[in-house]
């Protein structure tokens, strides 16, 4: 039965069920706090549009934020959703939607990321700004689109910040997971020769996505390797004040991880190339350029598996380890 209040109806939204199945959690924790309930659809409010989710990504954070190491962000109002990549269909719009600013269509394929602490896109339908969304690219299903938002503009972004030009050396640390893999493709799309650092077993998939030169973390120094990269951007967050002595004068190093922050700003202010964090901006602009690299095939969304919604848990359990090659999605039963 469900157990969140049931939203009214409108004409919009009558072709749309009552309720759907939807990942929620009543405390922080492990994975194992991660189940499935069924609550009511929710309805799409003034500019707002209701979408039936394919899928949704996995990212690092979701699994920080059910930990509860968010929590003075999150807050302590239970049961809570989760997840904020999404990528499906608009079924229902609400006022205002299509009205002078337009807005997508009923049967548009969208997708879009929430702020992922207030996000619970792991969910058969969610209400999403209509400004929020944008088309998804046409060139690869749904279900596999969710692998894409929040990587694909964080990538984006950190290749802006290091000012990745064609013809470029690119050292790209973390390269196998979401974010890594979504970056070494962008640089080659840029025409930047990349070397990927992974674990061993991951070299190959790197290598497949067009890396020169893959560097094993386990096994080789930083030292090991030349003052010979212009751009290095960090997926992972260890060791920067080594990678950043192999950035050539003039070079620069951007940090994606929130472990690298300290490091970081404590490496910035000491003398010597530049270095930065990277934070999240959701900008459709980036979705529309996204959309635009994969339906071109410079970009692909890799993904590690995809999980049922009642095995949330589980992909929360592979998340945990901090290792990865590619994305984790749950897909939602029902769409093809
Ligand atoms: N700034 C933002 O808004 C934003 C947005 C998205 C993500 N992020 C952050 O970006 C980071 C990566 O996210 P993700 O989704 O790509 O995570 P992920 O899919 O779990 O990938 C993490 C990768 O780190 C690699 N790794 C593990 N130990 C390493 C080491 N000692 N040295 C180098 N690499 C190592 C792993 O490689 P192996 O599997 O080969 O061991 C794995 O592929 C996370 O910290 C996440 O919070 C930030």
């Amino acid at each position: 039965m469900p157990d969140e209040p049931t939203p009214e109806r409108t004409p919009e939204t009558s072709s749309v069920p009552e309720t759907m199945r939807a990942a929620r959690y009543g405390r922080y924790g492990g994975p194992e706090v991660l189940g499935v309930r069924t609550v009511p659809v929710p309805r799409p409010g003034r500019n707002e549009v209701l979408v039936r989710v394919h899928a949704s990504g996995v990212n690092a954070v979701d699994t920080l934020i059910r930990s509860g190491r968010m929590r003075p962000v999150t807050g302590f109002r239970f049961p809570k959703g989760i997840g904020a990549d999404f990528a499906g269909e608009v079924v229902a719009r609400g006022p205002g939607v299509g009205v002078g600013v337009g807005g997508p269509d009923v049967g548009a394929r969208v997708w879009g990321a929430f702020f992922a602490m207030w996000g619970a896109a792991t969910a058969e339908y969610v209400v999403a700004k209509a400004r929020e969304v944008a088309p998804a690219p046409e060139a690869i299903g749904l279900a596999e689109a969710a692998a894409l938002p929040t990587v694909g503009m964080i990538a984006l972004q950190g290749l802006r910040t290091v000012r990745a030009r064609p013809g470029r050396t690119a050292l790209v640390i973390g390269a196998a997971g979401g974010v890594g893999t979504a970056v070494l493709q962008l640089a080659r799309a840029r025409g930047l020769s990349v070397t990927a650092v992974t674990s061993a077993a991951n070299a190959a998939q790197s290598t497949r996505l067009g890396a020169e030169r893959t560097v094993d973390y386990a096994t080789d120094e930083p030292a090991s390797l030349g003052r010979e990269f212009d751009v290095i951007v960090d997926c992972h967050g260890s060791g920067l004040r080594a990678y950043r002595q192999l950035l050539r004068p003039g070079g620069r190093m951007v940090t994606l991880a929130p472990r690298g922050a300290a490091a970081a700003f404590t490496t910035a202010v000491l003398p010597g190339p530049f270095v930065r964090v990277q934070t999240l901006r959701r900008r459709r602009d980036d979705l529309a350029e996204l959309a635009a690299l994969v339906n071109g095939g410079e970009l692909r969304p890799v993904i590690e598996r995809t999980y049922a919604l009642d095995e949330i848990a589980d992909a929360h359990r592979a998340a945990d380890t901090g290792h990865a090659s590619g994305k984790r999605l749950i897909r939602m039963a029902g769409p093809a």
